[in-house]
């Protein structure tokens, strides 16, 4: 059923959040055309500052720098009251992060099961440059670690989506049962 651009009364950011692979950017995409509001993705738009990809990035300054430019790059963008921001994987677990994204809008973690997110990155880890040269085995082992470990920080988060609730539709039902 196409969704009346309307029915999200929310005015504030709102922040996807959650593990590579869970489908941050995917249902950003989806609600910010279902809405007709302004997507970013953050590491799109690290990319197009720096004029380079996330794998350069990494490669050249490492990835403690790539932190920093994160951090910047979440906090002092300005971003059009009304968008709809997926951020990175780590981005939440680093510095304010957050904190800030809770201050400045309304987060929803993915929680995407495990399964799924490995079958995802075992076709999406070359341009993930702290999965990409893992092998099955040590991307699912990785994947576990770090999730446990990351998990903390994206609990932070208002609202979480279990994999059933990945929808637009649900996304706006949920907003509007807040506000
Ligand atoms: C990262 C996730 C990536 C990207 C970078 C580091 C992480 O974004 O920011 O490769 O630390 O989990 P996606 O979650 O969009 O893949």
């Amino acid at each position: 059923m196409p969704i009346n651009p309307n029915s999200l009364t929310y005015e504030g950011i709102i922040f996807f959040i959650g593990f590579m692979g869970c489908g941050k950017s995917r249902l950003g995409k989806k609600l910010a055309a279902n809405t007709n509001r302004p997507f970013i993705d953050l590491d799109a738009l690290i990319e197009q500052n720096e004029s380079k990809t996330i794998t350069q990035i990494f490669d050249e300054i490492g990835e403690n720098k790539f932190r920093e430019l994160e951090k910047t790059t979440l906090q002092n963008s300005h971003f059009p009251p009304n968008a709809i921001v997926s951020t990175g994987g780590g981005a939440p677990c680093f510095f304010d992060n957050m904190q800030w994204m809770n201050a400045h809008g309304l987060t929803f973690f993915i929680d995407t099961p495990i399964p799924i997110l490995a079958s995802r990155l075992i076709k999406g880890k070359a341009i993930r440059p702290l999965i990409a040269n893992k092998t099955e085995q040590q991307l699912i082992n990785y994947i576990e670690t770090k999730l446990l470990e990351r998990r903390p920080y994206y609990q932070k988060a208002t609202i979480s989506l279990a994999q059933a609730d990945i929808t637009p539709e649900i996304v706006i039902e949920k907003i509007n049962k807040i506000f």
